[in-house]
């Protein structure tokens, strides 16, 4: 009898482990492999993980305080309040999301006085944040833009660029725009391939702050950009993730989008609010289509909403109330004003002090690019040697391309940086 017991309870685990296979062998995902991790998530579990006190998290791209602490803009928690003092309900919002919203978003990339916007020549829809935004996009080419399949991206592009098109059915090719010798704008290499483009085909420009790179063209280069572009005839997609967050002026920063379409190229526009009205998890954003008059807008608006409607319906409320109010309140918008200006100032003055930091330390490079670039990122120019020493030995944590997320610097370890910085590359 004994016996027989513990045979039987050493058969069990046998027998638990056979069912285990047997109900691997026959699942429906035996074959999903196992995916890469993101890469920028990655560098934050490592991040966690490390015990040092001086460690630095330059990965992420949400901006922090000077104290190293996420930041929720006093224009956003008083929208708040009115919202929650109204007691509002939580109906659906219509397919092409908040009318307010829309409205003031076009008006907020286009300009009050712009013609595109006076004349009601424009469609805009609410979006998921830029991410989303770009997707709806993506996928109304898919489905009318007939005369290409090719989407040519800045090389390097934010890294969700390529998914984004690719999953939506497009092709990506690429045009040179930045120069890693002299850590800035390959203007003569981005002006002499964009030519080459194959006319009718899309290409995709970052309006401002450039991400990864911080390299953004000049005015007057923008003004070349924009001569080649309507040469050839591109249909011009611009992705406006930073608005007012890369110079501080959401006019100056709108500069390229405005001047594209005074020139008479009728663009297709993301914007997000998740970095200059630090709505991040709201997930508040628009696409907007200029088109040729009003009723061509109406049609493409009916077929974007086609688009939408199996997509996810309808977009979410909460975010769009807050950045309707903040866009069409005086008093909040002028708050908001100030302080979009205050985080762009911010990120501004950490690149001068971790180059006056770096001369400090004695470095003798030349570190004028972290000044010349602008918004949240910077290409430093660091090799992924450089950057594994700088996390190994000073748990310094950013992308192995040598991007650091300027909104991660403070006052307080501006110097540790600097002085880590000099360390590897001397
Ligand atoms: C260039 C660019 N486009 C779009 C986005 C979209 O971000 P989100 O979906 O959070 O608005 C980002 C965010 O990092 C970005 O850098």
């Amino acid at each position: 009898m004994a016996l027989l017991q513990s045979r039987r309870l050493l058969a069990a685990p046998r027998l638990a482990a056979a069912a285990a296979a047997s109900a691997r062998a026959s699942s429906w995902w035996s074959h999903v492999e196992m995916g890469p991790p993101d890469p920028i998530l990655g560098v934050t579990e490592a991040f966690k993980r490390d015990t040092n006190s001086k460690k630095m998290n330059l990965g992420v791209g949400a901006y922090r305080d000077d104290n190293g602490k996420p930041y929720v803009l006093n224009c956003v928690r008083k929208a708040e309040a009115q919202i929650a003092s109204k007691k509002m309900d939580k109906e659906y919002l219509p397919i092409a999301g908040l009318a307010d919203f829309t409205r003031a978003s076009a008006e907020l990339a286009l300009g009050e006085n712009s013609e595109a916007f006076k004349s009601g020549r424009y469609v805009t829809v609410q979006g998921i944040s830029g991410t989303g935004s770009l997707r709806i996009g993506a996928n109304f080419l898919q489905r009318f833009f007939k005369s290409s399949r090719d989407v040519y991206l800045p090389k390097p592009s934010w890294g969700n660029h390529t998914p984004i098109f690719r999953d939506a059915g497009l092709q990506l090719q690429s045009y040179r725009y930045y120069d890693p010798k002299t850590c800035s704008l390959d203007f003569s290499g981005a002006m002499d391939d964009i030519s080459k483009i194959p006319e009718k085909s899309i290409i995709l420009l970052h309006a401002c702050a450039h991400n990864p790179t911080g390299v953004d063209p000049r005015q007057e280069q923008w003004k070349e950009l924009a001569a080649v572009v309507k040469k050839r005839n591109l249909l011009v997609y611009f992705d406006m993730a930073y608005q007012g967050f890369a110079s501080g002026d959401i006019n100056r920063d709108a500069w390229a989008v405005r001047h594209f379409i005074e020139q008479g190229i009728n663009i297709v526009l993301a914007q997000s609010y998740a970095k200059n009205m630090g709505l991040y998890g709201e997930r508040v954003g628009a696409f907007t289509v200029i088109c040729s008059d009003a009723e061509e807008a109406k049609r493409v608006e009916s077929q974007l909403k086609i688009l939408i409607r199996p997509m996810y319906s309808n977009p979410p409320i909460n975010g769009a109330r807050i950045a309707s109010l903040i866009l069409n309140s005086p008093d909040l918008r002028k708050e908001w004003l100030v302080e979009v200006k205050s985080m762009a100032d911010r990120i501004i003055s950490m690149r001068t002090q971790l180059v006056s930091n770096l001369k400090k330390e004695g470095s003798s490079h030349n570190w004028q690019h972290i000044t010349d670039q602008i918004g949240m990122f910077c290409f430093t120019g660091l090799k992924p040697e450089q950057v594994e020493r700088l996390t190994k030995e000073f748990s310094i944590y950013m992308t192995k391309d040598g991007r650091i997320s300027v909104a991660g610097v403070t006052s307080g370890n501006v110097g540790y940086l600097a002085h880590a910085i000099h360390q590897v590359t001397k």
